[in-house]
């Protein structure tokens, strides 16, 4: 039987109430939510408007209108980036992100926008005061610091909660990338001062692949990316001014906003807190087994409680890729090699240019699934092992 241990790249499978209200919408209100004003199109926007209500309420989100759905979290985030920013302005990002922020940052510089990127130290973390200094450098506050949560490489999760309101109190936008632990970690837009929140809906959500959301402060009026119709005001060639119709044109995802509706409400009803209780079981577990084989590297703080919900090891000798080959082909255990598109993380923790491999537990996961992973790891390295047999093996 397959063991899927990717849950960082997507969330899978997910529980049976996601695949049934997806379903279920698609037969049943299969329909254009907001174009038109029949019955089957209200129940369409009504249903849509619940996944609001409920992203907003596990964010803490005073305004659920300000919530604006995406189809992942990288449009969510070049919504954000593309239509905040001005020429002239300076941002300040990290050495642990993702290329959903690298790139557009990399893309915008060539508009006029100065980027500074704040190292992190060989497990991921990052210091608040380099954060600080790197956002009030020259004596001028930046316009915005925008951080991932928590790495996707080697899981490190960044203090949040205390760069949040120190960008508030010095008028710096604080612009957070959750897509590793929205879901996962508490995030409290208002506690945290977080005015910007990109995130997927099929990772930790438990939602379909395709959906993802923005949240942004009520006074952000970002420049739209995506111009078109938007279900009202249709005789205006302008985009309307309220959000989230302004950042939303075209039709929406409604069958999958429901499966990720019915993901929230799964994730509600176990708690989050549960939810990271049991990965940090799973992954202390993998740490502490990982740690009894000889020749294997791990990245990141090295403590289950400090990780999200990744580990990334290397293992001496071997290329990551065909680990990850080796682990699929002979032993039906998935996981994520090389680069995870993250490669300044990989600079960072020092394992350019092959990367790490990378587990990944879900909610699903139990200590047997770990076993089976370390198990195989030990196989791997045993004396009657090697690569050239593998073609004969089993
Ligand atoms: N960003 C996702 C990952 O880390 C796809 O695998």
């Amino acid at each position: 039987m397959i063991l899927y241990l990717d849950n960082a790249a997507t969330s899978f499978p997910k529980p049976e109430e996601v695949y049934q209200a997806a379903d279920r919408t698609l037969r049943r209100y299969g329909v254009n939510p907001g174009r038109g004003s029949y019955g089957l199109v209200l129940e369409a926007g009504r249903l849509v408007y619940r996944t609001r209500e409920a992203v907003a309420e596990l964010f803490n989100i005073a305004d659920e209108l300000r919530v604006v759905f995406t189809s992942n979290a990288t449009e969510a985030i070049n919504l954000a980036l593309f239509g905040l920013l001005q020429p002239g302005d300076r941002v300040v990002t990290s050495s642990m992100e993702h290329n959903a922020v690298s790139r557009p940052l990399h893309a915008l510089r060539a508009r006029g926008i100065q980027v500074t990127e704040v190292p992190a130290d060989r497990f991921g973390r990052l210091q608040p005061d380099d954060v600080k200094a790197a956002a009030m450098a020259g004596g001028q506050a930046a316009r915005m610091v925008v951080l991932c949560h928590c790495s996707n490489v080697t899981g490190t999760v960044q203090p949040i909660e205390e760069i949040g309101p120190w960008c508030r109190r010095h008028g710096i936008l604080f612009m957070v990338d959750a897509a590793q632990s929205a879901g996962l970690l508490p995030i409290d837009v208002q506690s945290m001062a977080i005015d910007v929140l990109a995130a997927p809906g099929h990772k930790c959500l438990l939602g379909p692949p395709g959906t993802g959301f923005l949240y942004l402060r009520e006074d952000l009026q970002p420049t739209p990316l995506i111009f078109g119709g938007t279900g009202g005001d249709s005789m205006s060639e302008e985009m309307p001014e309220a959000l989230p119709e302004r950042l939303e044109s075209g039709t929406l995802n409604a069958p999958a906003l429901a499966g990720l509706l019915a993901g929230i409400e799964y994730v509600q009803r176990i708690g989050i807190r549960q939810v990271r209780e049991h990965k940090t079981r799973l992954l202390e577990a993998l740490l502490y087994g990982l740690r009894q084989l000889p020749g294997i590297r791990i990245y990141g703080p090295g403590t289950a409680t400090e990780h999200g919900g990744v580990v990334s090891f290397t293992m001496a000798g071997r290329d990551p890729a065909e680990t990850g080959f080796l682990l699929d082909e002979q032993y039906g255990i998935c996981v994520r090699t090389g680069l995870h598109c993250a490669p300044a993380a990989h600079g960072t923790i020092g394992t350019l240019p092959s990367g790490t491999i990378r587990v990944s537990p879900g909610l699903f996961n139990t200590r047997e699934d770990v076993d089976r992973l370390l198990s195989a790891l030990t196989d791997m390295l045993g004396p009657n092992f090697s690569i050239s047999q593998q073609g004969d093996v089993q």
